[in-house]
Order: structure tokens, then sequence, then C-alpha cells
């Protein structure tokens, strides 16, 4: 069996972290889906509130959070009708009950990395003025985070009961609260709370969320401010590709010629003579070499392939959460490259090969931003859809950027700054048009990030362009059966 990663960075760590935390509230849930609500929202208001009000230490808020969430795991060991009943409970039920937090306490301490959770589960239910349990604590001897919490609790306690009949509005709440000010509740504590209490109503959001959101908006600023002041260096274009392109350029290049420049490069040389055999491109004899491969593609092919493997090493990653989404935007960008072509060939536009470029290249912004964040210390915490959302916001700058200091024209940069454009006009260039309809139909065989069905009929760029549905139903189709042929060759 493979031996699970030992943690390398204290962001790994608190990811496990948050995982056994997790998988304990899932236990909770199991147990008593109220209390799982009840949890997370004792959980993110304490812990907003100390963020706020700087209650405790920047680092402490965590372990607040960690300590909401699992403040009332002991009652796992109470059984549920007791908690369900409406009617009084006698003395003996009322100890079990209050036996709780110091349950809790212990179920948590095997657990060393919970250690600074412990003493606010425990004495989560303390009173200001010693009338608490389990251990009558008094004032400050009562840990300033089990204070929050145990005002959190019992304003949630108001506002969402077990019986919802018996719910107070938050105002209410707040008076039967304030009653107690001083005596159940830290008078020094107090005003803030109200203040923040009404501020939102009494459920503040989502704090884990709110984390995220922030970490992940920090590291994108980071990562594209590092890309424009030149500390993160773009990968550059292979040489290989430098050198066909000026092959190509001069007016009487030869295959010979051309031919000459891939051989340089073994691994290019191979792949390009598999995907010259396979069924898109295959003729009545077996191609053995570069020279022969290039005819039978054509030279501005050659070139669109030979540039479509050299692609393809951009979209590598040794951290498999990327290594899934990297391939999945390769396989998008090949289909969108055929798919271009396709279209470009039924439209009979000029220069066809071009289009395909255009569209192997147009997401080509995302590759970017993943590689960076894969390779960003603070990104192992992040969820993957979160990551994908603010990737696909920021793609467009970061492509347009790189393709400008690739030397690509501006027909080029014009498409990654354009294909995800919702309105077009009869003016629109053809390239914008071609490559932004590709892109959606990609969406249609399942070869995109997003997973929906299209109705042709209503895609603006076809329109301009007068396809009809049924011809794009039919690029779908062959944009398949390609994509099945040759996504593995290169
Ligand atoms: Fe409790
Ligand atoms: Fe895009
Ligand atoms: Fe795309």
């Amino acid at each position: 069996m493979a031996k699970p990663d030992i943690p390398k960075s204290e962001a790994e760590f608190k990811e496990i972290v948050f995982a056994v935390a997790k998988t304990l509230v899932t236990l909770i849930e199991e147990k008593d889906p109220y209390l799982r609500k009840h949890s997370e929202r004792v959980a993110s208001n304490s812990a907003n509130f100390c963020e706020q009000y700087e209650i405790v230490a920047t680092e402490d808020v965590e372990t607040v959070y960690l300590a909401g969430l699992l403040h009332d795991i002991g009652i796992v060991a109470i059984p549920i009708d007791l908690l369900h009943r409406a009617e009084p409970l006698t003395e003996e039920e009322m100890v079990r009950i209050r036996k709780h937090p110091v349950s809790g306490e212990k179920v948590l301490s095997s657990l060393f990395f919970l250690e600074d959770v412990l003493p606010l589960v425990r004495h989560h239910h303390e009173a200001f003025d010693g009338s608490g349990y389990p251990d009558r604590l008094k004032g400050d001897d009562i840990p300033v985070g089990a204070r929050v919490l145990g005002m959190f609790n019992s304003l949630d306690t108001l506002m969402f009961p077990r019986h919802a009949a018996k719910a107070l509005s938050v105002e209410d709440a707040l008076v039967e609260i304030n009653a107690k000010a001083g005596k159940q509740f830290d008078q020094g504590l107090i005003q803030n709370f109200m203040a923040f209490v009404k501020s939102n109503a009494g459920t503040s959001e989502d704090y884990l969320q709110k984390k995220q959101a922030n970490t992940m908006r920090s590291i994108f600023t980071e990562i594209l401010s590092q890309f424009k002041s030149g500390k993160i260096n773009p990968p550059v274009m292979p040489q290989v590709v430098r050198e066909m392109q000026t092959v190509i350029k001069q007016p009487k290049s030869t295959p010979e010629q051309l031919a000459e420049v891939i051989e340089k490069d073994p691994t290019i040389s191979l792949r390009l003579i598999s995907v010259a055999n396979s069924p898109v491109y295959r003729g009545i004899t077996e191609i053995r070499n570069v020279k022969s491969a290039i005819p039978r593609l054509g030279l501005k092919e050659t070139l669109n392939i030979v540039l479509a493997i050299a692609n393809k090493n951009l979209y590598e990653s040794k951290n498999v959460k990327f290594k899934i989404l990297m391939d999945k935007l390769w396989v998008h960008a090949l289909a969108c490259a055929y798919a271009s072509k396709l279209i470009a060939q039924s439209l009979k536009l000029e220069d066809q090969e071009k289009y395909f470029l255009m569209g192997l290249i147009h997401d080509i912004g995302k590759i970017l931003l993943l590689k960076a964040f894969s390779e960003v210390k603070r990104g192992g915490t992040l969820k993957m859809d979160a990551i994908e959302a603010n990737v696909q916001e920021a793609h467009i700058g970061l492509g347009s950027m790189l393709l400008k200091r690739w030397g690509f024209d501006a027909e080029f940069i014009n498409v990654i700054n354009h294909h995800e454009d919702k309105e077009f006009s009869p003016d629109t260039v053809k390239e914008i048009l071609v490559v932004h309809l590709a892109n959606i139909l990609t969406r249609q065989i399942g070869l995109s990030l997003f997973e929906v069905d299209v109705d042709f009929a209503e895609v603006e760029s076809a329109k301009i362009l007068k396809l009809e549905p049924v011809q794009i139903v039919t690029f779908v189709e062959e944009v398949k059966s390609i994509i099945a042929d040759v996504a593995h060759l290169f």
C-alpha cells in the first residue's frame, strides 16, 4: 500500500487538522443533524467576532473556530431522545447533559494537535460569576475564547432552538443576553457582542469560506504582480518552434529544410510521426520518418502539430490535484484547436491552419496560472473548484501577456482577449467568432471544464457565422472522433 504523504508545510498540516475536524463534525451530524448546523454557526460567529474585535491573537482565531465546531462533541454520548425532549428534565438527566463539556474534552484529548482547543471545549458553559459548569470558574479564569463561545452558544440556542416554535428574534435574544451581562456573560465583551450581532442578524459568513476566499485573492494578486514585474518567468517558446517559424517564413522553404530542424528533437520527431500515422491523417503507406511526414501533413499543419506537441509540456504538473485539471485543459485545448480548424474549413476561410493554433492557445493563461498556483506553498488548503473559478476570471489578461512575450501578433492576442465575450457584432473578426464557437462546442462533447448542454441555435457567434445547428453537430461528432484518435499521441 502506498504511504500517505507526510505533511511538508504548515499549510498541509493545517489541512489535515481541518480534515479531522470535518470528520468529527460529520460524526456529530450522524448523531444529530441539528447539532451540526448549531456548531457551524457558533464556530463562524465566534471566530469572525474574535477576528473583528481582536479578542484573541490572529493565530488563535482558528483555535476558536475549531473549538466552536467541536464544542458539543461530548453530546455524542447522550441518548438522542433526551436531547429532543420538550418537557423538563429530571435532576439526574440534567447531570448527564452537563457532563458533555468534560466528555468532549476527553474525546478530543488524544489528538495532540487539538491541544489548544481542549480548554475552550471544557469551559464553554462556565459563567462569569462562577455559577457555570463544570469547574465553576470565575471571570478572567475562564479562557476568553470559551467566554466568547458561551455567548454565541446562548445566542444560537435562543434564535435557533431545537423546537423552532420557541425561536426568538435577534432583538429579543439580545435583550435576554444583555440581561445576563456580568452574571452569565462577560460585561467587558457585551457591547462589542451586541454591535456584532446587530450588524449581521446573528449569522455571520462562514469563517472557513471567507478565509479561503481571502487567501485565494491574495495568492492571485501575488502571482499576477510577480508575472508583471518579471519575478515569475513565463515559459519560453521551444527552440524548435522558433526555428520552424523562420524556415516557413522563407519564400522557398522545402520539406527537407523543415525536417532538418524537427529532427534535432527526437521526442518531437517520434510524436510527429505517430500523429501522421493516426487515422486522422493516415494515407496508404506507413510514415517512418519526419521527411515523409511533412508532405502528408503539409508545412503549416506540421508546424501546428509540432507546436501542439511542444505545448503539451506546459500542461505537466507533479501535483496530483493539479494534474487532473491540467490534463482536462490539455484535451480541451486540442479539441478546441481541431474544432476551430474544422469550422474555418467549412467556411472556406483563408489561412485555415492558423485557426488550429488559435484554438490551441486560447486558454493558455489558465495553464500559466495553475502552474504558478501549484507551486505556491499556501495553495495546499484551497479547494479546487474555488481555484478553477478564479483561474477562469484571470486567464485572459495573463494569456495575452504571455502571447505578447512570445511575439505573437495582434490577431492572436485579440482572440485571447475576446474569446469569452458574451456579445458580438457582424463586424467582429472571424477569428474571434470561430474560436468562441469552437470553445462552446467542446462543452457539448464534455471536453470542457463546463459541463452544460448547449443550444447552438442560441450561440451568438454561430448566428453571425451563419452556421446551422445541424452543421455544428457534425463538427461535434468529428472532433469527438479526432480527439479519440490523436489525444494520446501528443
Ligand atoms: Fe454545550
Ligand atoms: Fe477561456
Ligand atoms: Fe476554453
